[in-house]
């Protein structure tokens, strides 16, 4: 069975997007700098990350305002966020049509991170966005937390790690590649308590 792991780029002082998230700027005002790795500043060692997550993408989870920011045309046209991988979608109401990559899951994380597996297989579900990470860390579903560190201090927007509450979550660094372009590609595992 693959893993279940969250992968977002993330500013030092802990943004995943800007302040003022619209469908015209899905990473919010100064946001996009998250992902210039991806593109205009990726060196080798970032497409080999970027090559690596692809290659072992069986399923993304997310949320609704992930989805409605970007689905279609000037977004993900008429794929998901990795293309054709499956993509499932934690919402209260589903839409009422949709490119056939998505599956909407009314009933929660554990439903959702259970769907997500069974299509995955051996490959990894993918957590994107703030709120899917986060619930499932808290039902202690979460095995790996990927974190592109981009040296920026956003100053606003979304944060990964807001609305955790609770104890303190032990991890495990288990990778950390420098890459040329100022980003930190960093791996962690959540460490289950016996
Ligand atoms: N930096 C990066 O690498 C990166 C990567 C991906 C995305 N992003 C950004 O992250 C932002 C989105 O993250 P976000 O945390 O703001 O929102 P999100 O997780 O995408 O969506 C939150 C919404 O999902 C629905 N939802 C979540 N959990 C649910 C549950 N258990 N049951 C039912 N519905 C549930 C709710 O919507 P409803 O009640 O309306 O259904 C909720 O308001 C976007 O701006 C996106 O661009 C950044």
């Amino acid at each position: 069975m693959g893993i279940v792991a969250s992968a977002m780029s993330m500013s030092l002082d802990g943004y995943v997007t800007g302040p003022h998230v619209s469908r015209k700027n899905p990473l919010g005002e100064g946001g996009m700098v998250l992902h210039d790795w991806l593109g205009p500043t990726a060196t080798a060692a970032d497409q080999a990350v970027l090559q690596e997550m692809g290659d072992g993408a069986g399923a993304i989870l997310m949320g609704r305002r992930s989805y409605d920011i970007s689905v279609g045309d000037g977004g993900w046209g008429d794929g998901g966020p990795a293309g054709q991988v499956p993509c499932f979608v934690l919402t209260h109401n589903p839409p009422a049509e949709a490119p056939d990559v998505f599956t909407f899951v009314t009933d929660g994380i554990e439903s959702a991170v259970k769907q997500a597996k069974a299509v995955a297989g051996d490959k990894t579900v993918g957590l994107h966005g703030a709120t899917a990470p986060q619930q499932a860390l808290a039902a202690g579903l979460l095995d790996e937390i990927h974190v592109h560190l981009v040296p920026v201090l956003l100053g606003g927007g979304v944060r990964l790690f807001d609305l955790l509450g609770g104890g303190p979550i032990a991890l495990d660094r288990t990778r950390v590649v420098e890459a040329g372009s100022g980003v930190t590609h960093l791996r962690y595992q959540v460490v289950r308590q016996a």
